[in-house]
């Protein structure tokens, strides 16, 4: 539950959708299935492999699989990058999870007739930004210092059930309203022309990674928490599915309700003709939809935002464990004290991001998602295939699935991390 509730999060509810809409709706959707269980999946089973075996975060991890001085080397860079990779992504995702509180207490201000307060919570005015990063951190930083198990165990076993009661709840409303079918045409039509287009292989690919929290050592520490009695490779093709069923049915929500709202008069074109899927698709299209709603529409906006709240949190803790890990295993700080210190480091990245938006928003983004995470999933595939041993990872496979040398997964797995994934991420990336 803890590692889908990390996979799933803005990136199923909000990245998905918009990129399947301006990338030829069930043509990206192809192609993202494809390589969500081709590529991310193999990438996935390396790091809780890997994590479960060292039973450590990533650099400890990486460097117990590793022999020789050089790879040794290569696994503190890797592990190095990969926190510090993971702490810049928190820093942006906690400026965006911020907006979804500040506009999940916008219909509560409109109920209660606080119209300023209304207005103060939708203006994007770096005042507001600023205490609603300081305020989502806080909340992860709680539930990572109360520890795995009453922390992140107990808050992903509340959280993710009602992300998908509240989910199913809202796709069933939507598409009861007029325009919903245009939505869903425009999502479920393939318009296959666009399949080799290098820009949708290359966005399905980044998804596919930022979507399953690859590369960055989130579901190697997860992995490390995993008994050895669990069953790996039925693990992660739980969260793997979860992950992408969340993220299809979030289409089915999203695009219906975008042309709704075009149908109730709110416009979801962008000056070049294209689906508005930016930061103004969440904060200005869908409130816009839901004030047409009438009544109803208040309550549609919290459960909304509610949704968006609870997935953002569920991956914001596993993102903030990835460094808290590592401080408290290799130099023994206490856990209390390093959430604080490395979530309070981190919320002041936040919010100097805040105060130079324009240059630095957009930069961390690309830098962390599109460059980094996927040349880390890269080194990952390498460390799993060619620089630990494969009997090993049998073993540890076995102590939770003693018959997987018979098993398929045994059979495609090994030769595929080994070569078809990091030469495909590669051929990817370079596109
Ligand atoms: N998987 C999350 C999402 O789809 O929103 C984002 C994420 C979580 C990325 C954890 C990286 C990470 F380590």
């Amino acid at each position: 539950m803890a590692a889908s509730g990390s996979a799933v999060g803005l990136g199923n509810i909000w990245g998905f959708p918009t990129n399947a809409a301006s990338n030829g709706g069930a043509a990206f959707l192809f192609t993202y299935l494809i390589l969500a269980f081709a590529l991310a999946y193999p990438a996935l089973m390396a790091e809780l492999i890997i994590g479960r075996y060292a039973r450590a975060n990533a650099v400890t991890a990486l460097r117990t699989i590793s022999s020789g001085n050089k790879t040794r080397l290569l696994a503190l860079l890797v592990g190095f990058i990969g926190i510090v990779t993971v702490s810049f992504i928190l820093s942006f995702y906690g400026i965006v999870s911020g907006w979804m509180i500040a506009f999940f207490f916008d219909p509560v201000a409109r109920l209660l007739g606080a119209s300023q307060l209304s207005a103060w919570l939708t203006n994007d005015a770096v005042m507001r930004n600023s205490l609603f990063v300081v305020l989502f951190m806080l909340l992860t930083i709680y539930i990572i210092s109360a520890g795995v198990k009453e922390g992140i165990e107990k808050w992903a076993s509340r959280l993710m059930p009602s992300l998908i009661v509240i989910l199913l709840l809202l796709i069933v409303y939507v598409l009861t309203l007029p325009g919903a079918m245009d939505g869903l045409r425009a999502y479920l039509i393939p318009d296959f022309s666009l399949i080799a287009d290098p820009s949708l292989l290359v966005d399905a690919m980044g998804q596919a990674f930022f979507s399953l929290s690859l590369g960055v050592g989130t579901m190697l520490i997860y992995g490390s928490y995993i008994s050895s009695n669990e069953n790996l490779p039925t693990i992660g093709s739980l969260v793997a599915l979860l992950d992408v069923g969340i993220a299809v049915m979030a289409g089915m929500l999203i695009l219906p309700a975008m042309y709704v709202a075009l149908a109730s008069g709110v416009e979801i074109y962008d000056d070049s003709g294209g689906l508005i899927a930016g930061p103004g698709l969440i904060v200005s299209v869908l409130p816009s939809l839901f004030s047409t709603m009438g009544a109803i529409g208040v309550f549609v906006a919290i459960a909304f935002f509610a949704l968006m709240t609870i997935a953002s949190l569920t991956s914001s803790i596993s993102m903030l464990e990835v460094p808290v890990a590592y401080a408290v295993e290799h130099h023994e700080l206490e856990r209390h004290r390093a959430a604080m210190l490395i979530g309070s480091a981190i919320t002041a990245i936040s919010l100097i991001i805040v105060f130079n938006f324009d240059p630095l928003f957009d930069l961390v983004v690309t830098v962390t998602t599109e460059v980094s995470q996927p040349l880390l999933g890269f080194a990952f595939c390498i460390f799993a295939a060619w620089i630990w041993q494969r009997s090993e990872i049998l073993e540890e496979i076995k102590k939770g699935c003693p018959e997987v040398e018979s098993g398929i997964f045994w059979k495609i797995w090994p030769v595929y991390v080994k070569f078809i994934c990091p030469v495909a991420i590669l051929v990817v990336y370079f596109q």
